[in-house]
């Protein structure tokens, strides 16, 4: 029987958990993209490919140099560039393509939140007053905080911010996840934070922070999601797995 060559484009737990699932299939040849930014990545129960493409044109290349059936996003739902160029890639290359990307959380009672397009518009919506923030967005985009270096930051990332921040009080904590409740409270109260910046991830990982600030009732600047449109998704492996049958199975081959 000749398998299914699968690209799983990664960097989270979903991508992890899809490709562990295909792994055990004898119908499938699952192999897991990383973007290789991090420094000691997890590691992986699939076949394991890291670094860029060059764009979707290389991506599509790809595709088609080593005969990918189908490709499935499963990148964060921030990593917008990479699944941008998924959709295009996967259409040059005539193969059908989906996305896994875990759901959006949604405000509850007592939560604070005010939504933002983007990591530049939280550092507006900081305002001129010196306030003590939380940033838990990665390191990728801290840099914008430099515009507003009134605040002290207290910086959470799994690799080291490089360079530093060119503000003057700053507090950096390298940790990975996932974040429980109970901690991210004491963090949050041994900091006297004042105010989160947090991007809308989803998921489980890292919502203590989020039921923390509820508890305390801190307010939380949440940068929401630009997601490509145009590109079916499914919010959970199971779901995955599903759409995946659907597509390979014999007279729906081309069928996404
Ligand atoms: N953004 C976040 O908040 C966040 C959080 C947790 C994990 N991650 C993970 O970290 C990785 C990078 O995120 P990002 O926000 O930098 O992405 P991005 O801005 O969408 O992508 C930037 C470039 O990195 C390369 N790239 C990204 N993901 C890749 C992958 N899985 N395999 C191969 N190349 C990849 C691509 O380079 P080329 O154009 O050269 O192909 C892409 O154009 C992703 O895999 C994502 O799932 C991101």
């Amino acid at each position: 029987m000749s398998k299914h060559r699968i690209l799983i484009l990664g960097g989270t737990t979903e991508a992890r958990h899809l490709a562990g699932a295909l792994a055990s299939r004898r119908d499938c040849d699952p192999t897991l993209s990383l973007a290789g930014r991090t420094a000691d990545p997890m590691s992986q129960p699939v076949p394991v490919r890291s670094g860029g493409f060059g764009g979707s044109d290389g991506l599509a290349a790809f595709l088609r140099q080593e005969h990918f059936d189908l490709l499935i996003d499963a990148t964060h739902p921030f990593a917008t560039r990479i699944s941008d160029n998924a959709l295009v890639a996967a259409k040059q290359a005539g193969i059908p393509c989906f996305a896994l990307c875990r759901p959006a959380w949604e405000p509850m009672p007592g939560d604070r939140w005010t939504g933002v397009a983007s990591v530049a518009e939280a550092v507006a919506v900081l305002g001129d007053a010196p306030r003590r923030v939380f940033l838990a967005i990665g390191r990728q985009e801290v840099s914008h905080f430099q515009n507003a270096p009134q605040h002290a930051y207290i910086i959470r990332s799994v690799d080291a911010v490089v360079p530093p921040l060119a503000v003057p009080d700053t507090c950096y904590i390298l940790a990975t996840g996932p974040f429980g409740e109970e901690a991210e409270k004491q963090l949050l109260t041994a900091h006297r934070i004042d105010v989160i910046v947090a991007k809308n991830s989803g998921g489980s990982a890292t919502y203590g922070k989020i039921a923390a600030a509820r508890k305390l009732g801190l307010p939380v600047i949440m940068v929401e999601r630009r997601r490509p449109a145009g590109i079916r998704t499914v919010q959970t492996v199971d779901e995955a797995l599903d759409l995946l049958d659907h597509i390979v199975s014999p007279d729906m081959k081309r069928g996404v």
